[in-house]
């Protein structure tokens, strides 16, 4: 089969992909979209015929839409507290057509994880922490609540099942239970992969 129909363009390179966005949210993909290449890696781990992943603080959607254009029978879902956010990863999911991904417009600690098999996890609190790394100021951010989110995932994911699987991108360790087992990692371990034991 022609390259382009297994992986077109769109879905070859960054520069492509987040052409589906406007300039100022262009500029901020560097440093807190997924890049593609890391969304088609994660999301092979992750993905697994009527299994449901989330992708936990889902920004402009860019994890769940890759993932889901190349795993049509898996069911993506993201969280995003930033309505504009949300709002510009609706009109991208709506560009490239996708049955199979969705995004919800909350904070994830209002979410229940029962509802879901598999998590994608990209360092979404350090903003808080590290204001140099803010996205806007749409948000509250704070020490606190770098806490408060960091025990809400790290609790929500130790209640797992065993065989969950988890993919951080540039998390740090503390914030996976040891109930889980790295299995995998690439990209100089930025990109780990978990199996819940
Ligand atoms: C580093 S970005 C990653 C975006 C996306 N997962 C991706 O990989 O392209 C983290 C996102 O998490 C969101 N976020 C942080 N805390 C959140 C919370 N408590 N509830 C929902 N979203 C949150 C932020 O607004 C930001 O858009």
């Amino acid at each position: 089969m022609h390259n382009d129909i297994v992986n077109p363009p769109l879905f070859s390179k960054d520069a492509a992909f987040d052409l589906l966005y406007p300039d100022h949210i262009k500029e901020l993909s560097q440093m807190h979209w997924t890049p593609v290449n890391i969304a088609k890696e994660a999301g092979e781990f992750l993905a697994a015929p009527g299994a449901r992943v989330l992708d936990i603080g889902s920004g402009v959607g860019k994890f769940c839409i890759v993932a889901g254009f190349l795993h049509p029978e898996t069911t993506f879902c993201g969280i995003e507290q930033r309505r504009e956010l949300f709002t510009f990863a609706e009109i991208a999911k709506e560009e490239v057509s996708l049955p199979n991904v969705s995004f919800i417009h909350g904070n994830l600690t209002e979410l229940n994880f029962k509802d879901y098999d598999h998590f994608y996890f990209y360092n979404a609190f350090y903003e808080n922490i590290e204001p140099g790394s803010r996205i806007d100021y749409s948000v509250r951010t704070s020490f606190q609540l770098y806490d408060y989110y960091s025990r809400f995932v790290f609790k929500m994911l130790d209640e797992k099942p065993a065989g969950t699987r988890l993919v951080t991108f540039h998390g740090t360790e503390r914030q996976v239970p040891p109930s889980y087992q790295l299995v995998d990692n690439s990209y100089s371990s930025v990109l780990k992969m978990w199996l819940k034991k």
